[in-house]
């Protein structure tokens, strides 16, 4: 019976990166952003440019509508295309702030308290807003809202994903199936991307190759990657080698054979191996920086995209919204 109601939902892919600096880097790209890709060859997609998300840390509104037209840009530049993807800007439409309420009112605390990435930020700042404890809140809002399916996001955001399942279930259970249950789209070999240092890679970390940085500053970090300390005539194991980690993602299966017969015959210094990760970089990267530095000198066009996106994610979100209200006893909006 579940089941059946259950299946009434459709397919929907949703899922959003926070312009919180002005650059996505590999870990995004790979982890995530290359799937709406081909996430949205074959399903319907939203996209959301998380901005509510990224006011956790970033409080410059300069630099906050900066990093949001470069997010677009990047989404646009990556291959999204916004005539087949919803593409749009989190505040824009508000009503992610009302449902944030609602399910918080159905959201344990001690669930939030237990969360790994608020436990991190607290670890390291003792004045965390509270802004960032209900960081998993506002997500599950993101995906209810629009009733999204399917998830795909990196290995770090496993945990929401599986509590915005736990607050549909606890919504649903008492007002009705409204919600689908969505579930995380995370895939093994790249659930989570290394950073410089051989850590995941990410902002916080500053160990970090950014997707659009020019050649120059991009292969001076491929060459900071730290590897073991074996001498050129060593032996040497791929797997466990923080530059072919990388390059396997962006080569192709022949290119990653030879590679990987080079590291296992001796003879070949890590230098030669960044040099031919810089190189894939160059072929993957080098087409698409050059149009997100287009996108990124014709900024109306981007807002008018937007505004595009939200219209139609508008269009859904008051469509839940009135569901929901229904069902909690509220009134309607007038
Ligand atoms: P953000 O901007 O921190 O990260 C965007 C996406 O990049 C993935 N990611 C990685 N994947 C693999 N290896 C890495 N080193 C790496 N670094 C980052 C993240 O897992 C993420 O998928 N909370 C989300 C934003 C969000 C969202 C949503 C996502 C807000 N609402 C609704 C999906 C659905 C985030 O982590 O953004």
């Amino acid at each position: 019976m579940k089941k059946e109601i259950i299946t009434k939902h459709k397919e929907l892919v949703f899922s959003g990166v926070q312009p919180s600096s002005g650059q996505v880097h590999l870990g995004n790209y790979l982890g995530a952003m290359r799937r709406f890709v081909t996430l949205s060859a074959k399903h319907e997609t939203i996209i959301c440019l998380v901005d509510l998300h990224a006011l956790t840390s970033v409080q410059d509104p300069d630099k906050l509508s900066e990093n949001t037209l470069s997010l677009a840009a990047a989404y646009l530049a990556i291959g999204l295309n916004p005539e087949q993807v919803t593409i749009f800007r989190q505040s824009d439409v508000i009503e992610v702030c009302e449902l944030c309420w609602y399910l918080s009112c159905f959201f344990p605390l001690g669930l939030l308290e237990r969360a790994h990435a608020f436990k991190d930020v607290k670890a390291q700042n003792a004045n965390v807003n509270s802004g960032v404890m209900f960081y998993p809140v506002l997500m599950a809002a993101d995906v209810l809202l629009y009733r999204g399916t399917k998830v795909p996001v990196g290995a770090d955001q496993k945990q929401h994903v599986e509590m915005m399942r736990d607050v549909a279930i606890r919504v649903n259970n008492q007002c009705g199936e409204i919600f689908p249950l969505p579930e995380p789209l995370i895939e093994e070999s790249t659930g989570v991307i290394v950073g410089l240092d051989g850590r995941k890679m990410s902002k916080r970390y500053n160990n970090y190759i950014g997707l659009f940085e020019d050649a120059k500053s991009a292969r001076k970090k491929i060459m900071s990657i730290v590897t073991d300390s074996k001498s050129v005539e060593d032996k040497k194991d791929p797997e466990t080698c923080n530059v072919f980690k990388l390059y396997k993602l962006l080569a192709t299966d022949q290119e990653v054979n030879a590679l990987a017969e080079r590291y296992r015959a001796g003879g070949m210094g890590y230098g030669h191996a960044k040099e031919e990760l810089f190189q894939v970089y160059e072929r993957t990267f080098g087409p698409m920086r050059e149009k997100y530095n287009d996108w990124m000198s014709k900024p109306e066009e981007l807002k008018v995209i937007l505004a595009a996106g939200a219209k139609k994610a508008r269009a859904v979100a008051h469509h839940t919204m009135a569901l929901l209200r229904g069902k909690l006893g509220l009134g309607e909006i007038l």
